[in-house]
């Protein structure tokens, strides 16, 4: 009896053994891959095995949480179904073509080889760089201790990032700062940070703004050049010196049309009689109203 009950339990250990010495024929092993949107993204993945070569039957992927695989392949009938952006590069490894923010997530990845099969899953996150940032201010022009807004905007980036202020001196204005993020309908961020000053000190100027992405590296930075009312006075100097020289343009013009208006009349005086050729001559350099102005000449010379 206790012979029997023995055998039962090596038989038992036994299979036991079998089915994951089967399954311990190969291991399926993928990273988890970073993707940059609207680019491709590679998941390495490996088979690990005692036996080679390996011949892949089947290949099945799945979004966690999902019952429809989104992407079937067979190499053996060559069909893919599913989602065609996804491909099996050489051997096991995938690639997923033109990565969208909504690929994001967990997958499972099943395999069927000749030695057997595999599951594993692996995740897929997506990223965006950021534009470079833009600063603007309120007023647009900043008087010397006067109220004023600085506002930093950096869009198109992907996950959310977050934005740091610093002065001419280096000195971290962040904490004062508020920080807004908006989702797009593309899913991408754009993050607003403003800073607000009761009392704006012209020498902090210029301010920094700099981006950094959701894991604190930064992307992209900018310096706001600070435009102070003072100096948009000396604008409006540069404006009355531009008045004057218009208005030196202009009467000198009138000078020289009368100078040349004189000379006209000089030469009629120097010829008293004009034959009908030289008429026809100043009709066609003057146009129409030359007839008016002989006929004034005329009356001139009868004077
Ligand atoms: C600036 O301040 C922010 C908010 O307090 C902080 O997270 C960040 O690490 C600081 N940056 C530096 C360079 O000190």
């Amino acid at each position: 009896m206790a012979s029997a009950v023995l055998l039962f339990f090596v038989l038992m250990v036994m299979s036991v053994r079998d089915g994951k010495s089967e399954k311990s024929l190969f291991n399926l092993k993928c990273e988890s891959a970073v993707g940059v949107i609207s680019q491709n993204t590679n998941i390495p993945c490996s088979i690990e095995s005692q036996k080679k070569p390996v011949s892949i039957n089947t290949v099945v992927l799945k979004r966690l949480g999902q019952k429809k695989p989104c992407f079937v392949y067979q190499p053996h009938e060559n069909t893919i179904t599913g989602d065609t952006r996804f491909k099996v590069l050489g051997g096991s490894s995938l690639q997923l073509q033109n990565t969208a923010i909504s690929d994001e997530g967990e997958y499972e990845y099943h395999i069927r080889t000749s030695l057997g099969e595999d599951l594993i899953k692996f995740t897929i996150s997506v990223t965006a760089k950021y534009n470079n940032p833009v600063i603007t201010s309120v007023p647009e022009k900043i008087e010397k201790n006067g109220r004023a807004e600085l506002h930093c905007t950096a869009s198109g980036g992907y996950p959310a990032g977050t934005i740091h202020w610093f002065d001419q001196s280096n000195t971290n204005w962040t904490k004062s700062a508020s920080l807004d993020i908006t989702r797009g309908d593309d899913g991408l961020h754009t993050l607003s940070s403003t800073l607000r000053f009761q009392s704006f000190d012209t020498l902090w100027a210029p301010f920094k703004c700099i981006v950094l992405n959701n894991k604190y590296q930064e992307e992209g930075r900018s310096s706001f050049i600070l435009e102070r009312k003072d100096v948009s006075e000396t604008t409006v100097g540069n404006n009355t010196m531009t008045n004057t020289i218009a208005g030196v343009v202009v009467i000198g013009s009138l000078v020289a049309g009368l100078l040349v208006a004189l000379l006209c009349r000089q030469r009629r005086v120097q010829h008293p009689l004009p034959s009908e050729p030289q008429y026809d001559e100043e009709k066609e350099g003057l146009e129409g109203s030359v007839y008016k102005e002989t006929a004034d000449g005329r009356q001139d010379f009868s004077v």
